[in-house]
């Protein structure tokens, strides 16, 4: 990112709420389940599946986290009785993973039983470093139990290539591999866009190598390539891999990716919290941020 766009994007977060939602409704279904359950439906028929997310992150409370929980097996229930080509993804936080990973441990367990019982696959999207540990362990204690929930590992962390590795050798791994997007110290993570890629390809290729199912979640069209290139290489079957892509982003990338005989899922997030996951997606396109802080200007 240039130096004008770092500038533009630092600026967002002083862009008022409602031009927010403005220009972030590409990126999110609507704020009712019916929203998402007919983009869902769209996205099956253009060939693709989906995976439902349920806005929201960090509770403060208990009962936020119970209420999240009852919302996912409303969706869980949906997606069954409507026969959506969908599965859902799941922020631990959400779940109170920060306020009592303990209790975190419960309730998630609880939307993963149900989705086993439905038929219906779990992801555990990966958030900032302090969540890693605590998420990879409710993952790993989960996955004994369950064959039907996969984890998120995350390209820009060093300690990833790592963590795949004793994944897998654990057995009966199901990732999906993503650079990542929170901001990170350098200690931790890698901040040169060539080394993130690289490290992408090196870690998808042990998890593609090593017998690994993997989502490759980017619309980088390098990486792309690279998972392109190496399930050719491997000579790999469908049922061993997939690619992913937000809502909303490089619609033209999905027709490449389905005409070449991929399988595409695409990320649906819907629900009331979108703010903190619009700013996220505004933050990740210079080119809007700049539109947005354009048309502030010109409205001043
Ligand atoms: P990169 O950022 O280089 O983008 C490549 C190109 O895509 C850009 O040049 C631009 O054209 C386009 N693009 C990317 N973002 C855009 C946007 N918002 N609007 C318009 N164009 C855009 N992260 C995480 O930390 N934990 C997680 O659990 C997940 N989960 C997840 C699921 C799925 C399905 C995807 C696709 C991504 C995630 N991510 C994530 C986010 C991921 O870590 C990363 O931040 C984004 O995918 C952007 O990285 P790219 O690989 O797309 O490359």
């Amino acid at each position: 990112m240039n130096v004008i766009n770092r500038v533009l994007v630092t600026g967002i977060p002083l862009v008022p709420k409602p031009i927010v939602g403005f220009f972030s409704r590409r990126y999110i279904a609507g704020k009712a389940l019916e929203d998402a359950v007919r983009v869902v439906r769209e996205i099956n028929r253009d060939g693709m599946m989906a995976t439902l997310d349920v806005l929201g992150e960090e509770t403060s409370s208990r009962e936020e986290a119970r209420a999240a929980a009852e919302t996912y097996k409303r969706v869980l229930a949906v997606i069954q009785s409507e026969k959506l080509d969908a599965n859902v993804s799941v922020k631990l936080t959400q779940m109170a993973l920060k306020l009592d990973p303990r209790f975190c441990r419960e309730v998630f367990r609880e939307v993963v039983r149900e989705a086993h019982q439905r038929g219906i696959f779990v992801r555990i999207d990966m958030e900032d470093s302090s969540c890693t540990d605590e998420t990879l362990a409710i993952y790993e204690e989960l996955r004994r139990e369950f064959d039907n929930v996969g984890i998120v590992l995350q390209a820009y962390l060093r300690r990833t290539v790592f963590d795949a590795d004793s994944l897998i050798q654990n057995g009966r791994t199901n990732f999906r591999l993503c650079k990542g997007i929170y901001v990170e110290p350098r200690l931790i993570a890698y901040g040169d866009k060539d080394l993130i890629n690289r490290n992408f390809t090196l870690v998808l290729e042990r998890m593609l190598h090593d017998g690994a199912y993997v989502g490759i979640a980017t619309h980088d069209e390098r990486l792309v390539w690279e998972g392109m290139r190496l399930v050719r290489e491997l000579n790999l079957p469908k049922e061993r891999y997939e690619f992913q892509m937000l809502l909303g982003v490089d619609t033209e990338l999905r027709k490449i990716i389905l005409a070449a005989g991929h399988r595409l899922r695409i990320y649906v997030p819907f629900g009331e919290k979108w703010y903190r996951y619009s700013m996220r997606r505004l933050r990740e396109n210079p080119q809007i941020g700049r539109y947005v802080i354009q048309n502030l200007f010109h409205r001043a």
